[in-house]
């Protein structure tokens, strides 16, 4: 028979062992938890990498065309007269009349984006085109963004990602680079003379100059799904856990038949 001694050692070790258990499991609770949570926004801050990669090429390819004459150089005269003959003079108005016309999709930098808000019709991923000072409204940085615009052009950075709390999302946004190509509408007067200071559709010229960053492409992707993807994991560990420290505890009965049996 086991003493009273034995019994209290056997609830000793068991309580113990049971700590031990809950100390190194909630250490491997954490650690998943940790590895699951950066691994899925690797991979989101990847995928939207690969679609901005993808974005840029489109619009080196268009340019490509551009400079090959492959789009017929009426088609700017056509858009002009077009502007010239609904009057339009304003900003906004001009892009409103502009985008009516054949020649606003042959812009590289706007059939990139139009390909770019295409690649992503579900409400988990957005894609944006942002700028500080944008021609278009709809284009202006919120505050948030502005913060990343300025921090990727302070650090000389061509991507950058933040967690934004608020929207629970990420944001991940790839630096827009003014090239050659660009000046015509967004340099200087010395880039398109015969403009006084206004570009090819009479918008007014920003001034910029080639290799500065001037805006981004921007992903915005819903955190909700990787969020989810973390608590199930966290619920199948929390079940395994319950079911070990189970097992344990209803092993208690054995461990004292065992011992008695090797007293006897
Ligand atoms: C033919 C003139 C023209 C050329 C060339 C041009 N853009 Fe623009 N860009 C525009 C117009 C017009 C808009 C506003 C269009 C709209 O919102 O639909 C614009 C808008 C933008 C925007 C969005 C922010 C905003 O201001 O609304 C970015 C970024 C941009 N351009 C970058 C570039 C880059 C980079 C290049 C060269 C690769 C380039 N653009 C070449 C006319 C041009």
């Amino acid at each position: 028979m086991l003493n009273k001694l034995d019994k209290a050692m056997i609830i000793k070790m068991i309580s113990v062992s049971i700590i031990m258990l809950l100390v190194s499991y909630s250490a491997i609770f954490l650690l998943v938890k940790q590895v699951v949570e950066q691994e899925s926004q690797k991979n989101m801050i990847q995928k939207a990498r690969a679609l901005t990669v993808q974005i840029e090429h489109v619009r080196h390819y268009i340019s490509g065309m551009v400079a090959d004459k492959v789009f017929d150089p009426g088609l700017l005269k056509e858009a002009q007269k077009y502007i010239e003959r609904k009057n339009a003079k304003s900003k906004e108005e001009i892009i409103k009349i502009a985008k009516l016309t054949r020649f606003y999709s042959t812009i590289p930098i706007v059939s990139s984006w139009t390909i770019g808000q295409g690649r992503s019709p579900d409400s988990l991923h957005k894609f944006r085109v942002v700028r500080i000072g944008a021609r278009n409204k709809k284009h202006e940085a919120i505050p948030k963004e502005r913060e990343m615009l300025e921090h990727m052009v302070e650090n000389d950075l061509d991507e950058y990602w933040i967690v934004d709390n608020e929207i629970n999302s990420l944001r991940y946004m790839k630096a827009v680079i003014m090239k050659k190509e660009c000046l015509v509408c967004h340099g200087t007067v010395a880039d398109y003379p015969e403009g006084k200071g206004y570009d090819p559709l009479g918008i007014k010229m920003e001034g910029w100059k080639e290799g500065e960053q001037r805006g981004a492409f921007e992903v915005i992707s819903d955190l909700k799904p990787l969020q989810e993807t973390v608590r199930k994991v966290q619920y199948d560990m929390i079940g395994i856990g319950v079911l070990m420290v189970l097992m344990l505890v209803f092993s208690v009965p054995l461990w004292f038949k065992m011992l008695q049996r090797g007293d006897s």
